[in-house]
């Protein structure tokens, strides 16, 4: 447990740190976050699917990358960003930010999840990453990411 709270912190403390790398270009900073989640999942779906060899550190480490994404995602759209960098962002965002941000809370409580269950076997990851982490993906990109091409 303590190792966990660590890592967790560690995570957070990572995120600060490319926060402030990109802080006046909020929405490239946002669409680095989100390839950063892309990322992770490339490495948890073909472990899920057996398509590669089952990986326990590598597969909660992933699902920390993830994790560590939602607080510092939601901070990244201030008025002014609503355009520029091709941004994908809906206005949505910016008419129900509360609706927005507990989208991305249910990323993070299902990351969290998956933290706890994907170093447990290929089937405990299998059932957090297709049951709970990518739906939420789909939830909030259904409603505030307008997909452009
Ligand atoms: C809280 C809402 C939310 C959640 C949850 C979310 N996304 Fe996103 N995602 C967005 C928004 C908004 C954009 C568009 C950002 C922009 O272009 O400014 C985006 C963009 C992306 C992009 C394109 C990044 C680029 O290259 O510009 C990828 C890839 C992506 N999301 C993957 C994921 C995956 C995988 C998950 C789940 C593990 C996920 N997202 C969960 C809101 C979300």
């Amino acid at each position: 447990m303590k190792n966990l709270c660590k890592s967790v912190i560690a995570a957070g403390a990572l995120a600060v740190v490319a926060t402030g790398s990109f802080a006046d270009e909020p929405a490239k900073e946002r669409q680095e976050l989100m390839k950063t989640v892309k990322k992770a999942v490339q490495v948890l779906v073909p472990m899920a699917k057996g398509e590669a060899p089952y990986d326990a550190k590598a597969a909660v480490d992933a699902m920390k990358a993830i994790n560590g994404v939602p607080d510092p995602f939601v901070a990244l759209f201030p008025k002014g960003s609503e355009t520029g960098h091709d941004t994908e962002a809906s206005p949505k965002i910016w008419e129900n930010p509360a609706g927005f941000k507990a989208k991305a809370e249910e990323m993070k409580t299902a990351s969290a999840e998956g933290i706890k269950q994907a170093g447990e076997g290929v089937d405990a990851l299998k059932a957090v990453l297709f049951g709970q982490v990518l739906k939420t993906c789909k939830s909030c990109h259904d409603e505030y990411r307008v997909k452009k091409n």
